[in-house]
């Protein structure tokens, strides 16, 4: 039986990773902070005949990560899929938000899935496993310091796909577009005014089944839906000085 260690489990994506993978009969280890919303989502998919482990983390706390970190590293009882999912969104532009706040952001998306990539690598390396790193669409395009966490993941899942091939190791960066989840919410967005047309959003259930998808076929970058497959293509011709203006308008 798979198992698969999910950070951000307690909502969004990281739940519909949760709720796929069981229906796949993989064991589960959840990992966010918010303890009740965790243990009733593992309450749930017990129910499915998973096992199901929580670890209460906050992926900003150094010595939160090395917990988590010391669940991947344990050879007894191996993890073959980790997914790095938590993450926000900051609610003003670059200088106007409280720099310690820039720094949390930063630890959650680069360090925390930096830390947890390579204790995975630790058992993962010659038994084979599989990587997602949940950047976005986001990192193909210059704004602030969101995108340029995403363009990291993006970038390091690139590299790290074809160094770990060998050892039976995929890496894959998964690249949303505006996505139906609490994001927005969390960052004082309500539903409706987000101010991005309706064809732009996507449902969860389809961006994590397209990731999933993607990972199996060991792909480096999966940008789920032809729309922002096109929009990612556009980004790449266009001047940077015009995606960012537009960029400027959502946050993805
Ligand atoms: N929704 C979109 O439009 C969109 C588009 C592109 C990419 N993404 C990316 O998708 C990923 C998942 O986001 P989502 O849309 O599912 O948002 P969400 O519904 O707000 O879920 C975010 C998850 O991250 C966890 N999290 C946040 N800060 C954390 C911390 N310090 N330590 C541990 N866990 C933390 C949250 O759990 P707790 O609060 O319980 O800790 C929650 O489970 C993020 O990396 C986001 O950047 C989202």
């Amino acid at each position: 039986m798979p198992t698969a260690l999910i950070t951000g489990a307690s909502a969004g994506l990281g739940a519909e990773f949760a709720r796929q993978l069981a229906r796949r009969q993989a064991d589960l280890v959840l990992v966010a902070r918010s303890a009740d919303a965790l243990e009733e989502l593992a309450n749930d998919l017990r129910q499915t005949g998973v096992a199901v482990e929580v670890i209460v983390a906050d992926l900003s706390v150094e010595a939160h990560v090395e917990r988590v970190a010391a669940r991947l590293r344990d050879a007894a009882d191996p993890v073959d899929l980790l997914v790095n999912n938590a993450g926000f969104g900051l609610p003003l532009q670059f200088a106007d938000n409280d720099v310690d706040d820039e720094v949390r952001h930063l630890r959650v998306h680069v360090e925390a899935s930096m830390r947890l990539m390579h204790a995975a690598l630790q058992t993962m390396r010659g038994r084979g496993g599989r990587i997602i790193n949940v950047a976005s669409v986001a990192g193909f395009i210059s704004r602030s310091t969101y995108s340029a966490c995403k363009s990291w993941l993006i970038g390091f899942s690139r590299w790290a796909n074809v160094e770990y091939a060998r050892d039976g190791v995929s890496v894959t960066a998964l690249c949303p577009g505006f996505t139906h989840t609490s994001f927005h919410e969390r960052m004082g967005l309500p539903p409706g005014q987000e101010g991005v047309p309706r064809f732009l959003w996507l449902d969860a259930a389809r961006v994590v089944r397209d990731g999933l998808r993607d990972a199996a076929r060991g792909r480096a970058v999966s940008i789920p839906s032809l729309r922002y497959r096109v929009i990612v293509a556009l980004a790449a011709v266009l001047p940077s000085a015009l995606t960012s203006a537009v960029a400027r308008r959502g946050r993805v």
